[in-house]
């Protein structure tokens, strides 16, 4: 396992040039892009070969290029699925082959964690519990019914199942607050508009706060707010997730109120790990990213030290 392939030097820790495969989820969002480049740039510039596949949000996209890593015999395999479910027997076929795995970003539904070494992600149910306090704060003392729009990330994925779960948690303290609608956006801004024309146009002005699973679809509902008539920021609060420079804009010119960070830019603590298991180390088998909560007030003073 784990096994250093025979290039020419490399500059890595370990000091072993690996053949590192990586498959990613696609680049359906601002914050997509900023991790692909950050997991990228963080492997070559350790002096590693890199295969990359960007899977399209497609789970047969992902087993396909799994699938091809192996046939390759790469050293290490970079996996961030799409879903969470799906996945078993493809990630044997990689441990019965002796390769290594890495989940980056994104977790899996699967018993057997010795199908992977470790996961490198954010803490996502923590994020739906920020967002829900945040509104919480927001809305004390406010007398009568919440009503929530929620747009849903990528129906099956992790980040979407648990950022509702965190959220609908934190709620259950908040007898007043009320989901009214809840649909996919599939984490795009396209979606995310679309989707919310919809809840728009049945719902109108009865709307109290969108709850978006990232701030693209975020993004998208505030254009589509803005057609319907009504002040995104005022007369519906919106609270995204990611905390990319899009979000921070956004806030900047009033128009979104929270955004919760989600910190893509791991890349080079990715490395590390997989340089540490080639090494010989034993790993945690869950690895956090260290994150934040930001608000309209913080933005303008925020902006210009966005990295993502
Ligand atoms: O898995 C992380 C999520 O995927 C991000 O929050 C979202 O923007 C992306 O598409």
């Amino acid at each position: 396992e784990g096994n250093a392939s025979t290039g020419e030097g490399g500059g890595g820790s370990s000091g072993d040039k690996l053949v590192i495969g990586f498959s990613q989820v696609g680049a359906e969002s601002e914050w997509r892009t900023a991790n692909t480049e950050s997991i990228k740039s963080a492997i070559t510039d350790a002096g590693h070969e890199l295969k990359f596949s960007d899977a399209q949000q497609k789970q047969e996209n992902q087993i396909k290029a799994i699938r091809s890593f192996i046939a390759q015999k790469v050293d290490a395999i970079v996996f961030s699925p799409v879903v969470e479910t799906g996945f078993e027997t493809v990630l044997k076929e990689a441990k019965d082959a002796g390769i290594p795995v890495f989940l980056a970003d994104r977790a899996v539904d699967i018993e057997d964690d010795s199908l992977w070494v470790t996961f490198l992600g954010s803490d996502f149910v923590e994020e739906g519990r920020k967002a829900a306090n945040w509104l919480a704060e927001e809305m004390e003392g406010v007398e009568g019914d919440i009503n929530i729009v929620e747009l849903q990330g990528t129906v099956g994925s992790a980040p979407a199942i648990d950022r509702k779960e965190g959220f609908e948690e934190v709620m259950a303290e908040h007898p007043n607050f009320k989901i009214i609608k809840s649909q996919s956006g599939d984490f795009t801004r396209a979606k995310g508009k679309e989707v919310m024309e919809a809840f728009l146009k049945s719902e109108g002005e009865n709307i109290d706060v969108l709850y978006s699973h990232n701030d693209d679809m975020a993004i998208g509902a505030i254009q589509a707010i803005e057609e319907y008539g009504l002040k995104p920021g005022e007369d519906i609060k919106v609270i995204g997730v990611d905390a990319v420079k899009g979000a921070f804009e956004a806030m900047a010119a009033g128009k979104m109120n929270v955004t919760v960070e989600c910190n893509p830019l791991f890349g080079p603590q990715l490395v590390d790990l997989i340089e540490a298991h080639a090494a010989g180390e034993t790993l945690e088998k869950r690895i956090s990213v260290k994150e934040s909560i930001y608000t309209m007030d913080q933005a303008e003073e925020l902006l210009p030290t966005r990295k993502y």
